[in-house]
This record gives C-alpha cells, sequence and structure tokens, in this order.
C-alpha cells in the first residue's frame, strides 16, 4: 500500500465504529498516533500506532472490507495487516503493529493492576486472543526486539478511546511517514 492507499482506506473505512468501543477506527488511529507523538516516539513508532489496527480495515475480500469478524472468535487483525504494509515500511514499523496483542498479554502478566485499566471490549477480545500469559510466554515475548516498543504502542492503545478528543489531521501523520517510506524494490 502507498502513502495515499491508506490515507484512503482510513478515510473510506476508518469512519466505521471501532468494535464495540465508542470511537471510530479513524478518530482511534489518530489518538493513538498522537499520544506516540506526545510521547516523542519515533517517527517510525508513530506510524505504527496510526496503523496498529489497519487490519480491521483491509480484511480479506470475502470477509467484506472493513467488516468485523464475529464476537466470538480472535480476528487476528494484527496480522492481516502485513503483507499489505511490508513492501512500503521496515520492521521498526511492521513489529509494534504485529506485536501490540501480545503486548496486551504481556501486560496483563506483568503488571497486576492493567487488567483492571481495560475497556470492556478489549477484556472480551482478549479471552478470545488467548488470554494473559504464562510466564514462559511473557519471558518469550519480551526477548523480541520490539517488544518494549510494542508496550508502549498498546499503553496508547487504551488510552486512544475518547470520544471527540481533539487531534491533528490525517495528513499531518502522513507527511511525517514519507521518510519512512521504502524505496520501491
Ligand atoms: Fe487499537
Amino acid at each position: 500500500m502507498t502513502l495515499d492507499d491508506i490515507e484512503a482506506v482510513l478515510l473510506r473505512e476508518g469512519a466505521a465504529r471501532y468494535g464495540r468501543e465508542s470511537v471510530s477506527q479513524l478518530d482511534h488511529a489518530l489518538q493513538c498516533a498522537h499520544l506516540a507523538e506526545q510521547a516523542a516516539e519515533s517517527p517510525a513508532t508513530i506510524a505504527a500506532a496510526l496503523l496498529h489496527d489497519l487490519g480491521h480495515l483491509v480484511r480479506p475480500p470475502q470477509e467484506g472490507m472493513g467488516g468485523a469478524a464475529p464476537d466470538s472468535r480472535d480476528d487476528l487483525h494484527q496480522f492481516i495487516a502485513l503483507p499489505f504494509l511490508r513492501a512500503t515500511f521496515d520492521d521498526a514499523v511492521l513489529e509494534p503493529i504485529r506485536l501490540h496483542v501480545d503486548a496486551k498479554r504481556y501486560l496483563c502478566h506483568a503488571d497486576p493492576a492493567y487488567l483492571g485499566t481495560l475497556s470492556a471490549a478489549s477484556v472480551h477480545s482478549l479471552r478470545l486472543q488467548g488470554g494473559v500469559f504464562a510466564a514462559g510466554e511473557a519471558a518469550a515475548f519480551v526477548r523480541q526486539p520490539h517488544a518494549p516498543t510494542a508496550v508502549r504502542l498498546r499503553r496508547y492503545d487504551d488510552l486512544a478511546k475518547v470520544p471527540g478528543a481533539r487531534t491533528p489531521s490525517l495528513g499531518h501523520f502522513l507527511e511525517r511517514m514519507r521518510a519512512l517510506v521504502l524505496p520501491a524494490g
């Protein structure tokens, strides 16, 4: 996907509500990127924050664009966006996206207070995603190079659900992402 493709998908499909949350997918993406930017994250991490849920918006055609998976199974959205983005960004963007669901499972293990901060929708999806990591799973998770970034992204993700919150425009973030785009192969 080019940046133009990403912009089109976020604008076209992103108006949909974010699962059981009370903000749209686009608002959620913008709030998440804004929180990352305010925390002085790298441009790659800010891009990952903007794109982390793109998998909700680029489903395989048989499931319907922008459609949600049935509420009773894991939608695996953290993986779905990766093939679409792999030619465009390197691992500094892709890996935090891939790991952001496991980061939730990790945080529930590592931080006893964390589970209580999750929205009801997020607790529901946690169960479908395999639940809280056991100690061995948590240890394997944190050994991955981009795990600390994914954990920070997860914190922004969890906070990026505020109805009506003001953020910079999508264009602001897309402009900052231009320097991250890989040269065409
Ligand atoms: Fe999210």
